[in-house]
């Protein structure tokens, strides 16, 4: 089958390791496994240079139509003057937001090569690899009211409100269910129900759904503050953890500091399945901005990116083989030394962006 990929490289170091994607691919394809289409779009500040919006309605559309849109990263200090509404993260707000992006997926993987730039003890970490889906669209980043009221005494108050809804809550554990069949098939879902209305209705959905569609998974239930002590404590010990958006915001970044390096981290962005073909719109970036500071110099460590193919080959192209092969290939050329700057410890001589592309891309041929 031919799929259909859209590339936004972006701005800053986006476009740099979007260019070691596009080895991968190339790779990828040359080995007979698979057909790419890879059109390319513009999103962040290039946009706003090249059409006065920071996404063209053409480009929009063009991510709804295919199967997966890889994107770099947005954004630095050339766009800092531009008005709020066109700034250049407003393109990737749009993406999410017209794409219906609901769940956010965070993996987080220790290799053993870099375990020792983990936050924690080794034996700890390495080896670790759990996948936090977050709630992305609702909650109380989302909820009304959400304003701040003047009380007329000197004194003003702050409002968020949580709010979740039946639908909001059984359509991310799906997904989490659903990605945990394609991993060891546990899921721990957290909130905190001892406090929160939102998070007993969350307790009894999950419950719900599990016993109804997904008895053949593992489900364990933590309170969010407890899942945060205990992720510190035994990592390991979690396959996938789904929560809402506020403890999932947390959370992942505190899963972030186990791994070692923000150049090393993919990500996931899924919406609902079509009911007709199953098909999710997805969007797969790293978690890292665009580094100005290192932008331009060819240096960057592009393994989050490549990382975010890898997901998209396993979660939206149903290559699961071939998302295994290159989540190897990643590993072995750290196995086997590939240090670009951030990773490399004193002492240890650092690589190019382009010269990771390629050791990832040999470790493939060689696989
Ligand atoms: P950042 O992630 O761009 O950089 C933070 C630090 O990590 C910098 O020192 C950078 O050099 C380093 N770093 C990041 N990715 C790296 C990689 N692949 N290899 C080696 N080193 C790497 O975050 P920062 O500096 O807060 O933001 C810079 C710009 O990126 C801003 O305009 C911000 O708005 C934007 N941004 C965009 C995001 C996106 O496109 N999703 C996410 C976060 C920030
Ligand atoms: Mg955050």
């Amino acid at each position: 089958p031919t799929h259909k990929l859209l590339l936004l490289p972006g701005d800053g170091i986006g476009p740099e390791v979007s260019a070691e994607v596009e080895k991968v691919l190339d790779r990828l394809a040359a080995d007979g496994s698979a057909r790419f289409e890879v059109e390319r779009g513009l999103v962040g500040g290039c946009a706003i240079d090249a059409h006065g919006v920071p996404v063209s309605d053409a480009d929009v559309a063009r991510a709804a139509a295919a199967d997966a849109v890889l994107l770099g990263a947005v954004g630095g200090p050339k766009w800092d003057g531009v008005p709020y509404e066109i700034r250049p993260e407003a393109g990737l707000l749009r993406l999410r937001k017209d794409l219906g992006l609901f769940a956010n997926l965070r993996p987080a993987i220790c290799h053993a090569a870099l375990a020792d730039a983990s936050s924690l003890k080794r034996e700890l970490v390495e080896g670790l690899d759990i996948l936090i889906v977050r709630e992305l669209t609702g909650g109380v980043y989302f909820g009304e009211p959400k304003e701040i009221v003047d009380l007329g005494n000197g004194q003003k108050r702050g409002i968020d409100t949580q709010v979740y809804d039946t639908y909001e809550i059984e359509r991310i554990a799906r997904v989490a269910f659903e990605l945990a069949r394609l991993r060891t098939g546990r899921v721990t879902s957290s909130e905190k129900r001892n406090v929160m209305k939102s998070g007993v209705l969350w307790h009894q959905t999950v419950t719900a759904l599990h016993a109804r569609d997904y008895s053949d998974v593992e489900l364990k239930h933590e309170l969010a503050d407890a899942l945060g002590m205990k992720l510190v404590q035994a990592p390991k010990r979690f396959d996938v953890i789904v929560t809402d958006n506020l403890f999932g915001d947390m959370l992942s970044d505190v899963a972030a500091m186990l791994t070692g390096s923000l150049g090393m981290l993919p990500s996931a962005s899924l919406g609902e399945a079509d009911p007709v073909s199953g098909r999710r719109r997805a969007l797969y970036e790293p978690v890292h901005g665009s580094a100005p500071d290192i932008a331009g110099r060819g240096v960057a460590n592009p393994l989050a990116m490549i990382g975010s193919l890898a997901m998209a080959l396993r979660y939206s192209l149903d290559m699961a083989a071939e998302a295994d092969r290159l989540e190897r290939a990643i590993s072995s050329a750290l196995d086997a030394g590939h240090r670009t700057a951030d990773l490399a410890r004193p002492g240890e001589t650092a690589i190019s962006t382009s010269q990771m592309g390629d050791a990832v891309v040999a470790a493939l041929s060689a696989s």
